[in-house]
């Protein structure tokens, strides 16, 4: 079992370390970019560096902020960016502009896009095959998302619910083997992911254990929703034992053991490395006004820092080794121009193309 990473909920409740709180003069830049180009917000692929040029002083947390998620606990918080200072569009704008600086964009679904809006669209049950549950506002099974991080981006909190859930399933799985040694089988064991709309090698599902790799290599993964549609997609039977595995398993990421809670404020933004943390979220009930309606924006990005990973990520992912690009949605159409962007972010930021 990796020694790194065994952090629990206290640790991040006793440390400010992992939290980074924007000064004036940082937000200040960023609402000024933000409106100045308001009208590309449409066609995000149209705002580059050229368009958002933050300074460096001000492009500095964001890049520490991605780098923090590589080590550590690693998850990171920023706090302070604007929200209510800025319309729905402009705000847009923003995020996208300072993800310039972090990392390259992933496609999240089969339509390929690459800045999607986390908000209740009214569909009612999320965990039937190639269902998404961010557009919904059910309680999420803990999982991972495909990047090397998921960011969260605040525009507008829930009415009541709604927590964000973070879990390190490093000290999960230490704290079953130490009960019970013959777990170890059952985190290495393969299990059939679903790939949730989209194939690899004629495939819609692969194969992987929840744990795998060891040391800077180490990784985790889980989402039973998509074990139990890629076992469909198999023509697997899940053995029974294996099954409830996987629920003692999410049952304890959800104690107050091993959950960190999170209650994201308009202006937060959440990063989590998804190879070292599991996340999930509780249902929440809204606003009655439209625009107060919970609302955030998520990016995946894949960074210059990131781990080498197990073979086992390579169906998924597409590339293992460290500072790569790799994950999101792949083998879907995309627009010509997303090519060009990821070429222009690779270079920027040091990245193998
Ligand atoms: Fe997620």
């Amino acid at each position: 079992m990796p020694e790194f990473l065994n952090w629990v909920p206290s640790d991040l409740d006793s440390s400010d370390d992992w939290i980074i709180r924007l000064s004036e003069t940082v937000v200040d830049e960023i609402i000024d970019l933000a409106r100045r180009n308001a009208h590309l917000s449409e066609d995000i692929l149209s705002i580059g560096r050229e368009q958002f040029t933050l300074s460096p002083d001000a492009a500095d947390p964001f890049r520490q902020a991605v780098g923090s998620t590589q080590r550590d606990f690693g998850a990171c918080l920023i706090k302070g960016f604007p929200a209510r200072a800025l319309s729905e569009a402009e705000f847009k704008v923003a995020v996208w502009g300072v993800g310039l600086y972090m990392g390259v964009a992933r496609p999240q679904n089969v339509a390929g896009d690459i800045l999607t809006d986390v908000r209740d669209s009214g569909s009612a049950n999320y965990r039937v095959l190639n269902g998404r549950g961010y557009n919904t506002k059910s309680e999420l099974d803990f999982h991972i998302d495909s990047g090397d991080v998921v960011l969260l981006f605040c525009r507008r909190e829930a009415k009541s619910g709604g927590q964000s859930l973070v879990a390190n399933p490093f000290s999960i799985a230490r704290y079953l083997c130490e009960r019970k040694p013959e777990y170890e089988g059952f985190l290495r064991y393969e299990y059939p992911f679903s790939l949730g709309g989209y194939q690899v090698d004629g495939r819609d599902f692969y194969l992987s254990p929840l744990l795998d790799g060891n040391g800077d290599r180490a990784a985790f993964r889980i989402n039973i929703k998509n074990i139990k549609n890629g076992a469909v997609q198999a023509g697997i039977e899940l053995p029974a034992d294996y099954l409830n595995f996987l629920y003692e398993f999410q049952e304890l990421a959800g104690s107050p053991r091993f959950c960190y809670r999170m209650h994201l404020e308009e202006g937060d933004i959440q990063i989590l490395n998804n190879f070292r943390t599991i996340h999930s979220r509780t249902a929440f009930e809204d606003h009655e006004s439209p625009d107060e309606k919970r609302h955030l924006l998520r990016l995946w990005l894949c960074l210059k820092e990131s781990q080498p990973l197990p073979e086992s990520w390579l169906p998924s992912f597409g590339r293992i080794e460290a500072g790569t690009v790799r994950g999101g949605f792949r083998n879907i159409e995309l627009d010509s121009r997303f090519e060009s962007y990821v070429r222009s972010q690779c270079q920027e930021l040091g990245i193998a193309v």
